[in-house]
């Protein structure tokens, strides 16, 4: 049971969702996911993942093609800010922030294990805290207030397992995760009654994109696929979860048989350690 958001709103504009990181992997199926929903998406990405931007705007045009490559690097915040000037100039507003984009562990891979925290370059914790906790800050700082001014928008936060946050070699990925997950509670109380509510969506265990290294996981065939993302997602960002604020979403179990009260409640819980 897919959620056609925009379908039958012929009074409302179509929704805009930013969705950085979204050349390819999770970022790429939630992307998709949104466009076959009716929701224009402007696709934020580096500038080096230009051909893959391209491609999927190719292969959005057979779905209704609402998927917008834009140049944008979650690192600096000049470029965030620059690229959310170019969406609110081409569509007039903004409905959703999906702070998707991250890098994961592969410059520390040694072998088929990650080096321990002690062994690492300390540029490669800055690196990785910059891109998966400090730009999804800069992201959200950004976007907040034109949600708010609208009284209405979906901030949507991609964290990952709790257990992932705390295994042993996943130093500093867990911890900016957990970081993520915390500022997640945080925001959502903070931007309570605004209208914008602030979740987490999960795969709930290691997916099949790069992100994961083969010399990690042999079997891709066990790793869950990514789009399966993208029915949860098209939920929170549709109506139905106007008041949802606050909680963690597993996308492997949502059951899109059901209906999406039912399946929420079976793939959700309160967000962070509350
Ligand atoms: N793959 C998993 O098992 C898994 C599990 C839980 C959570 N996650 C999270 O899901 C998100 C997506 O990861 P993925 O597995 O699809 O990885 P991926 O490497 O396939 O995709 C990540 C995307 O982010 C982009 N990106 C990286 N740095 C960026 C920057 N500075 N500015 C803008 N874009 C940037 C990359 O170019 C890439 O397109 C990440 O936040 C990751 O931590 C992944």
């Amino acid at each position: 049971m897919s959620v056609a958001v925009n379908q039958g709103a012929k009074s409302r504009p179509r929704q805009v969702a930013i969705v950085t990181g979204a050349a390819r992997g999770l970022g790429a199926a939630m992307a998709l996911g949104l466009v076959e929903a009716g929701i224009d998406v402007a696709a934020f990405d580096l500038p080096e993942s230009d051909d893959a931007l391209q491609d999927l705007a190719d292969r959005s045009r057979s779905l209704g093609g609402a998927y917008h490559p834009v140049h944008a690097d979650v690192r600096d915040y000049a470029s965030c800010d620059t690229a959310v000037d170019a969406v609110l100039a081409r569509f007039g507003h903004l409905d959703i922030l999906v702070n998707n984009a991250g890098i994961g562990m592969l410059d520390v891979l040694s072998g088929d294990r990650f080096q321990k925290f002690y062994e690492q370059d300390p540029g490669f914790w800055q690196r990785l805290i910059d891109v998966n906790l400090n730009g999804a800050f800069r992201m959200a700082r950004i976007v907040t207030p034109h949600l708010v001014a609208r009284g209405a928008g979906r901030i949507v936060n991609v964290t990952t397992s709790f257990s992932t946050m705390i295994e042993t070699g996943m130093s500093p990925y867990g911890p900016a995760k957990a970081g993520l997950e915390a500022a997640t509670v945080i925001w959502a109380k903070e931007l309570s009654g605004t209208g914008v509510t602030v979740n987490v969506l999960v795969p709930g265990g290691p997916a099949d994109t790069r992100l994961v290294p083969v010399a990690r996981v042999k079997n891709r065939e066990a790793l869950i696929r990514p789009e399966t993302m993208a029915p949860p997602l098209r939920w929170l960002v549709s109506p139905h979860a106007a008041g949802i604020t606050g909680r963690r979403f597993v996308a492997k179990l949502w059951d899109d048989r059901l209906p999406h009260e039912q399946a929420a409640a079976a793939a959700g819980a309160p967000a962070g350690w509350a």
